[in-house]
């Protein structure tokens, strides 16, 4: 063996995807013997590779953080093998060979949980993006299928259940007390799809019959004692089946579908084939201590992952630049999803306000990048809301473009092309192309061009019942894209009329190719106002001076519920924007229309709670120069405390008519829940002593999480004295459920009162805070640094903290560590006091010894 003189870590290098070289060795066959053990797991990988063409490259295998005990070739022991870095490279001569290797690796000693690691008393692994290397040496990269045979051996007492992708094909015990069992996939899948699970589990099972007559076993695997709480998971999970088939067509393929819910998880879920692994908040759930939003956050990603089975496993990404096309396009097979389980307009609502809250900031920011990005140190970075946010709205579009019938015979196509493959997101669009007989050419700007388009509408009446609408839109400079070229901008629009609030047009569908366009309309029998962006078509700031009068007369006529709420939103951020820049705004008009939302008998109160909610306090900074966070806070109070006193009663009567003789999870009982809880807190703004009792009483009241926590929310934004015995009640009451205790620090993290910043410094060092697990580390750090207001405190105690945080979580985990660093990164947003506590915060970031290349990505990448 050759150990050379590079074997410490690299420097960190840039990938970049124009240099994609296909792969120099193919590897159709996987067997992986796994012994399994919290200290010294024992790994032999036996790969059958095909070298790819006639080239005289030798074979590199990657690998992190093992080293081989033992590598043979074609059965025999060899030692011409060397180590570049981390990277495995074995000389091989012919074309066609058989390579052992072995490894040893300490589970319980995986602070990164990425790779095989431990959480509570499982073994389980995270292999997307580059986990695999950390467990055996392969070539680690998403466009080298193969089909894997997995044996998994283990201790039987403390691992009873051993679970691995595929089906299950043979399992028995050993004399020592261990037992073993064999799975096989026998679809070829890149190494960021491989899982097994280990562990002490119970199983909710259930069975589904495909649309061709298979049945399929289901299983959701848990503690025993959770067992309760997987009910909502497995009906969603059916349903998802269910609808795959019958909107796209998809067949699930295995004999068994497994998910397993784990606590320590740095993300949301992962679609490994036929073995999901779940963080157990999208798992659990049970009236006590889930909210609607949790129901809802469950059903989303359990579909989710299982739509990856065709959208990502059957079909792949060639590298990781491609992510988008599988999460872009899954989140929106997702979002339609559960669009049509509840209200299709409150999701519309919901998926549009995420987008503004988490990926226009980063499309705004230093870390902006396109869907479909150039280059990363670090892919893990790139898990971001434009990819997957964005690149779901980009989805949408094309779904737009093509309508229903055209956009099904594309993904059909792309499907049908592209299974068993892995593909780029050209490849997805060509199918859209092909399917839909339309050019994308210009289109597929919006796979290389960063930053959010702003489209600035102005319609201008003239005599004669004619008008004239200009458009004209514009793509802000980002990080490395000085000047950008137009984009197409399917833009639904439509004219209503000033005087009645008659539909003076039909809806039409504009696509904005140009830098600026005009568009004439004739015969209009009123002066027009105009609705544009309907249903959020396209992912744009539009910027159209409309008088409060036309918002407001739209908010009470518009018939695209979407349409209606943005200009409810719309006359309330402008009041917002007059008061933090004017010092104070005339609050009448955005009064008046409230009370007509409140009053109109005809809409569902799910709209209603939706269309009543004041903007955030980051979205209303957003749209100003300079965000001045105390301004903002002062104005949005304000304004809230207005809303509340003008129309108590109404508020009050909306908070009486929607009460619940008990708990039921059905689309109208979540609306009246969500109307309900938004006038809870109206009348806390209104009356702050009877509101903070009316919010104990329901605290203490109820009989589901989603109305505890929202009384919880509104005392634990006020001064009563309600609000300490609530948050003590509610910690006693929950201290053994780690996803509620979540909650409580969360909640305090969120909090307006004015006392935040040194709350949450003082909660990092309760005895339930740990930094070892992401959701926790998430409930409190990353809570608190999207707090506008208390996170930019002028002292700069909120960027110390948040800067100790991310150095400390870096030595554990790298990845959840940088996924809490952009709020340092929006610095160019505030005051230069502030911006350059923010950059010297940054700066010691960088200066730490020892960092991650996540991190040290990221924290660049800020200063910029
Ligand atoms: N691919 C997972 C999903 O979309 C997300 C994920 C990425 C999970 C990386 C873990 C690690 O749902
Ligand atoms: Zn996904």
């Amino acid at each position: 063996m050759m150990l050379d003189a590079q074997n410490t870590p690299a420097l960190p290098a840039v990938t970049r995807r124009e240099a994609y070289q296909p792969p120099d060795w193919h590897v159709p066959e996987l067997a992986l013997d796994i012994d399994l053990d919290p200290a010294e797991t024992r790994v032999r990988a036996t790969l059958s590779v095909i070298r790819a063409d006639a080239h005289d490259r030798p074979l590199r295998l990657d690998g992190a953080g093992q080293v081989p005990l033992s590598v043979t070739v074609d059965g025999v022991a060899i030692n011409d093998w060397r180590l570049e870095g981390e990277t495995l490279v074995v000389p091989l001569d012919g074309s066609a060979h058989t390579i052992e290797t072995e490894v040893v690796i300490a589970p319980e000693r995986n602070t990164q949980l990425m790779g095989l690691y431990a959480s509570g008393g499982l073994l389980c692994t995270q292999c997307e993006a580059e986990g695999f290397r950390r467990i055996t040496y392969f070539p680690d990269r998403p466009d080298v299928l193969a089909r894997y045979t997995v044996r998994i051996t283990a201790d039987k007492a403390r691992y009873p259940v051993l679970l691995a992708n595929g089906d299950p094909i043979a399992s028995g015990d050993l004399e020592d007390g261990r037992h073993w069992a064999e799975w096989h996939d026998p679809f070829p899948k890149p190494s960021y799809l491989f899982a097994l699970v280990a562990g002490d589990l119970a199983a909710n099972r259930a069975s589904f019959t495909t649309i061709s007559g298979r049945e399929v076993a289901l299983a959701i695997w848990v503690r025993e004692r959770d067992l309760p709480k997987t009910g909502h998971a497995l009906d969603a999970l059916q349903a998802a089946m269910a609808w795959d088939e019958a909107v796209y067509g998809r067949e699930y393929d295995l004999g068994m579908f497994n998910i397993v819910a784990v606590d320590d998880f740095n993300f949301g879920a992962m679609e490994n084939k036929g073995l999901n692994i779940f963080n157990s908040r999208y798992i659990l759930a049970d009236p006590d201590t889930a909210t609607d939003q949790d129901y809802d956050a469950i059903a989303g990603v359990v579909a989710h992952e299982y739509f990856h089975n065709w959208s990502g496993d059957r079909v792949t990404c060639r590298d990781w630049f491609q992510l988008s096309l599988k999460e872009g396009f899954t989140v929106y097979r997702d979002q339609s999803f559960s669009a049509d389980q509840g209200s299709a307009a409150v999701k519309r609502i919901e998926d549009v306000r995420v987008l503004r809250a988490a990926q226009f900031p980063e499309d705004a920011g230093p870390l902006a990048h396109p869907i479909r990005p150039d280059s990363y140190l670090e892919i893990a970075n790139f898990y971001t809301a434009t990819i997957y946010n964005k690149g779901a709205e980009v989805i949408r579009m094309m779904a737009t473009i093509l309508g229903p019938e055209a956009f099904r015979a594309a993904t059909d196509l792309y499907f049908d092309r592209f299974d068993g493959t892995a593909a780029t997101c050209d490849d997805f669009v060509d199918c859209m192309e092909e399917a839909g007989g339309v050019d994308l050419t210009q289109f597929r700007l919006w796979y290389s061009q960063a930053g959010t388009p702003r489209v600035v509408a102005g319609l201008a009446g003239q005599p004669g019942g004619r008008a004239m609408l200009t458009l004209a839109q514009h793509v802000p400079a980002t990080p490395g894209q000085p000047a950008k070229q137009a984009m197409v901008l399917p833009l639904k629009l439509r004219l209503f009329g000033a005087d009645t609030g008659r539909p003076l047009t039909d809806e039409r569908l504009v696509l904005l190719d140009s830098p600026t366009k005009e568009i004439a309309f004739d015969g209009l029998a009123e002066r027009p106002v105009l609705s544009i962006n309907r249903s959020f078509s396209a992912p744009v700031i539009v910027e159209s001076a409309r008088a409060a009068a036309d918002l407001a007369l739209l908010s009470a006529h518009d018939d695209d519920p979407f349409a209606r709420y943005e200009a409810m939103q719309q006359l309330m951020l402008d009041t917002l924007v007059a008061a933090v820049t004017h010092g104070r705004a005339d609050h009448a008009a955005a009064v008046e229309a409230v009370r007509h939302i409140l009053e109109d008998a005809t809409l569902e109160p799910a709209f209603i709670g939706e269309a009543v909610l004041l903007p955030s306090e980051s979205f209303i900074g957003d749209q100003l120069a300079v965000v001045d966070p105390e301004a903002i806070f002062r104005a949005r109070a304000a304004l809230r405390r207005d809303l509340g006193i003008a129309l108590e009663p109404l508020w009050r009567a909306a908070y009486a008519d929607n009460a619940a003789g008990h708990y039921e999870y059905t689309p109208a009982a979540k609306g009246c829940r969500r109307l309900r809880n938004v006038a809870l807190d109206y009348i806390a703004a209104a009356d702050p002593q009877g509101g903070a009792a009316l919010a104990f009483a329901q605290f203490e009241g109820t009989d589901n999480m989603t109305d505890r926590q929202a009384a919880l929310t509104t005392l634990a934004g006020g001064t009563s004295d309600a609000r300490i015995a609530a948050l003590d009640i509610f910690y006693n009451r929950y201290s053994d459920n780690a996803l509620v205790l979540d909650k409580w620090f969360s909640t305090q993290a969120l909090s307006t009162r004015d006392d935040t910043a040194q709350m949450v410094e003082e909660l990092a060092h309760h005895p339930d805070f740990t930094l070892a697990n992401p959701n926790r580390a998430r409930a409190l750090v990353g809570a608190f640094a999207v707090n506008q207001r208390a996170f930019h405190h002028p002292s700069g105690r909120g960027y110390r903290f948040l800067a100790d945080q991310v150095i400390a979580l870096d030595k554990l985990n790298p990845q959840t560590a940088a996924r809490l660093l952009p709020p340092l990164g929006r610095w160019r947003r505030v005051d230069e006091h502030r911006a350059q506590s923010m950059r010297a915060e940054l700066e010691r970031i960088v200066a730490t010894p020892g960092l991650s290349k996540d991190v040290l990505e990221q924290a660049t990448r800020s200063l910029d």
